[in-house]
């Protein structure tokens, strides 16, 4: 038995003082026989911590963390687009392809992002910069063309738009 926790200890000490309280935080807001509720909100926080991307011992420092069996974390962690399962740039731009924004125009908010960035969607440029995804609908599709950098939306897309952000984001 000690043995067993020894280990459980090892893949808790993972995820930082920080992130654990950060993951309590979620966990109190639901009931407390229902803490895998907070699952989504553990994997980002994880993410956060690990510089954006999840690793498979992250993923089962979750599972143990949220008493969940680790192959549920992990189907968690591969159906949403917002968890990355490789190491990614410093900035990641998420740019919506979905219906609305296809009709106002996304196709050429990638393709201008993808010259001046010199990638193809999912690539990092060389640099380690900027990360550059495709995504499903961000929820604001009545400001189309959007696209998600960070915690902040940018909307109502034009390439003259891009060009400042990404300037000024190249000097971060
Ligand atoms: S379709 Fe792009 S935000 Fe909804």
């Amino acid at each position: 038995m000690f043995a067993h926790r020894d280990k459980d200890q090892t893949k808790l000490d993972l995820i930082t003082v920080e992130s654990k309280a950060d993951i309590d935080n979620w966990v109190s807001k639901y009931p407390a026989e229902q803490k895998r509720s907070a699952v989504m909100a553990a994997l980002r926080i994880v993410q956060d911590q690990n510089s954006g991307y999840l690793t498979d011992e992250l993923i089962e420092a979750v599972a143990e963390y949220l008493d969940m069996p680790p192959i549920a974390v992990q189907e968690v962690a591969t159906f949403y687009s917002m968890y990355e399962r490789k190491p990614i740039g410093k900035v990641k731009i998420c740019v919506c392809t979905n219906i609305s924004c296809m009709l106002c125009g996304s196709d050429d908010v990638v393709e201008h992002l993808q010259n001046k960035l010199g990638i193809k969607l999912g690539e990092t440029t060389g640099d380690g910069m900027f990360t550059l995804k495709e995504v499903e609908c961000l929820g604001a599709c009545v400001n189309a063309p959007v696209m998600q950098i960070g915690n902040d939306y940018h909307e109502n897309l034009s390439k003259e738009k891009i060009d400042k952000l990404i300037e000024s984001m190249d000097r971060l």
